[in-house]
């Protein structure tokens, strides 16, 4: 059965560009794969830390992932921190990377740009994400298309670490989704939308009311020519909605667009797919949300299945790289 392993960070309120681009596409690799999700909360300690933040969090990401349908009998959920070797295995990763292609990472440029004392850990970030991946074997790893990049380094320092020591880790394959891969901000139509970006009107949460979702809808930003046609760099607003559309209907967005004359009809179909689509999860959360000591059993079960298959993994790379195997235990 083929692995597959994906990751979110606990930085924020999890955003429908989430849910579109990534975690619906997690729900359906339960069915006939070998699924590991993680809260990669070593991730989210980049940027400004409010410990009590994380911790939230954290337990926050967890609640959200099972709403939106995990399923801890058909997947291992777990958090990041809880399994030491995807740190031990960062640095592994780290002597394998160069300077050269972190620079390159666009992300990292993003994130630091205007910042002044940018933190090491944003700068090596990737190669704690290619641990993420490496550790589990994954041959696919189901992410939006912000992470193209990183999957596209993953690989390279898997193939060259495998080139120089031997054979130790498979190399993973992006599995982005068509539609939905690259969910716009409402009001900012040319930038995505982000967990992290402050753009209350732009943003739809995953746990919206339906009327946060209508009124968001209603003022998304779209053109004034009033032509209904998918064109993402002349019209970026509309196509946008149309993506919303087509990824909640299954449709292509251009099927999408045949159907409507008009922006405001466009605008009440939208709002009501997505009010269909987050309703359940809403719902979901409510439940578990009376059930914590569950969640908290999901984690350390997730995480004990999860160190069963890291830790091969690191003894091989350690092995492979030349350090002596530990002594057994006292
Ligand atoms: P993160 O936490 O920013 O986002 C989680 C997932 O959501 C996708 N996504 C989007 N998809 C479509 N439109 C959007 N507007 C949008 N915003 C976010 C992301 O592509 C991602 O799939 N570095 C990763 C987390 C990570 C990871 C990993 C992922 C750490 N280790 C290992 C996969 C495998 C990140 O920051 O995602």
């Amino acid at each position: 059965m083929h692995r597959v392993l994906s990751g979110i960070a606990p930085s924020g309120n999890f955003t429908l560009g989430n849910f579109l681009g990534a975690l619906r596409h997690w729900v359906s690799f339960q069915d006939g794969h070998d699924a590991f999700y993680c809260v990669v909360d070593l991730h989210a300690l980049t940027s400004d830390i409010d410990p009590a933040a994380v911790r939230a969090n954290t337990l926050d990401a967890a609640l959200n992932l099972l709403a939106i349908g995990l399923d801890p009998e058909r997947c291992t959920l777990f958090v990041q921190s809880h399994v030491p070797e995807h740190t031990r295995l960062t640095w592994l990763l780290e002597c394998t990377a160069t300077m050269g292609e972190l620079r390159r990472m666009t992300q990292f440029k993003d994130k630091g740009q205007g910042q002044e004392a940018v933190r090491v850990g944003l700068f090596t970030y990737p190669c704690l994400m290619a641990a993420d991946i490496l550790l589990y074997d994954a041959s696919a790893v189901p992410v939006g298309d912000d992470q193209r990049q990183h999957l596209e380094l993953t690989r390279e320092v898997a193939v060259r670490f495998n080139n120089r020591y031997g054979e130790t880790f498979t190399v993973p394959e992006a599995a982005i989704a068509g539609t939905g891969a690259r969910v716009m901000d409402l009001q900012h139509p040319e930038r995505k939308m982000s967990k992290s970006v402050d753009s209350p009107l732009g943003t739809i949460g995953l746990l919206d009311s339906d009327e946060e979702i209508t009124r968001k809808v209603r003022k998304a930003v779209t053109d004034t020519d009033g032509e209904m046609r998918y064109d993402r760099a002349a019209k970026p607003g509309l196509a946008n909605l149309l993506d919303l559309l087509a990824a909640a209907t299954d449709r292509s967005p251009n099927e999408v667009a045949a159907g409507y004359e008009r922006y405001g009809d466009l605008k009440n179909d939208v709002a009501a797919a997505l009010c269909d689509l987050l309703r359940p999860v809403r719902e979901r959360r409510a439940r578990l949300e009376s059930d914590l000591p569950y969640v908290h059993a999901v984690l350390s079960r997730g995480a004990a299945q999860a160190h069963e298959v890291a830790s091969a993994t690191y003894a091989r790379a350690a092995d492979a790289i030349g350090l002596l195997p530990a002594p057994p235990a006292t």
